[in-house]
């Protein structure tokens, strides 16, 4: 059995979109997309997730006490499935750390900026893109990165740039940077299943085809 990937979406799923299409058209290899999971009910990444043919479910976090409960949930119905490695794509609650513990090295988050600027707690969708603009960057991009304890503090695996314009709003400028993100994600996905990300502190070496 290949390596058995879930997929954390909240929103509109382009980036599950992305990868549900690089896994389809044999970019993984022997790995497969087996879960969507979703704390949003009406997450437009459960109907894509469906529409190819993967389980998707919605994790309603009012069933749960805290946040360590539903993360436990979490970890259950992923340690069911065999998952050993967990994309989080457009996720927007922060994790536990028992759960980046638990699969420490085996979560890619993908975001909307060139970390390690424009990082951290509330620096999600269009707020990433609006502070980018505002402090005046020539440059902003996307980051696929491991996920450790920290908020967007994982070691690096790629990054992809894009200029800011001067007429750029969040919109546009999220436009231009999900170009980017739907090409580097599959790209480290595909890296991640090939086994050729080797982690040295905060450094990922990507390794040559055997
Ligand atoms: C993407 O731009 C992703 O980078 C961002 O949310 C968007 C989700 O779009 N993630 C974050 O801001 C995480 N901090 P999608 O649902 O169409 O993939």
């Amino acid at each position: 059995m290949g390596i058995q990937i879930a997929v954390l979406a909240s929103g509109g799923g382009s980036n599950l979109q992305a990868l549900l299409d690089a896994w389809r058209s044999r970019q993984f290899g022997e790995a497969e997309i087996v879960l969507v999971v979703s704390d949003k009910p009406g997450a437009r990444a459960l109907e894509r997730g469906r529409a190819a043919g993967v389980t998707s479910i919605y994790l309603d976090p009012a069933g749960f006490s805290s946040r360590e409960a539903y993360d436990r949930e979490l970890a259950g119905q992923l340690s069911r499935r065999d998952i050993s490695l967990v994309c989080l794509a457009g996720y927007l609650r922060i994790l536990t750390p028992e759960f980046t513990r638990l699969f420490a090295l085996r979560i890619l988050n993908i975001h909307p900026a060139l970390l390690p600027a424009f990082g951290g707690p509330g620096m999600f969708g269009s707020h990433v893109h609006d502070a980018v603009i505002v402090s005046g960057a020539k440059y902003s991009g996307c980051t696929v990165h491991f996920v450790d304890e920290g908020t967007d503090t994982g070691p690096i695996v790629l990054q992809s740039m894009v200029p800011v314009m001067d007429h750029d709003t969040p919109k546009t400028l999220a436009e231009r940077v999900l170009v980017e993100e739907h090409r580097i994600y599959p790209r480290a996905v595909a890296l991640f299943c090939e086994n050729r990300l080797q982690v040295q502190g905060k450094r990922v070496r990507i390794l040559e085809k055997a």
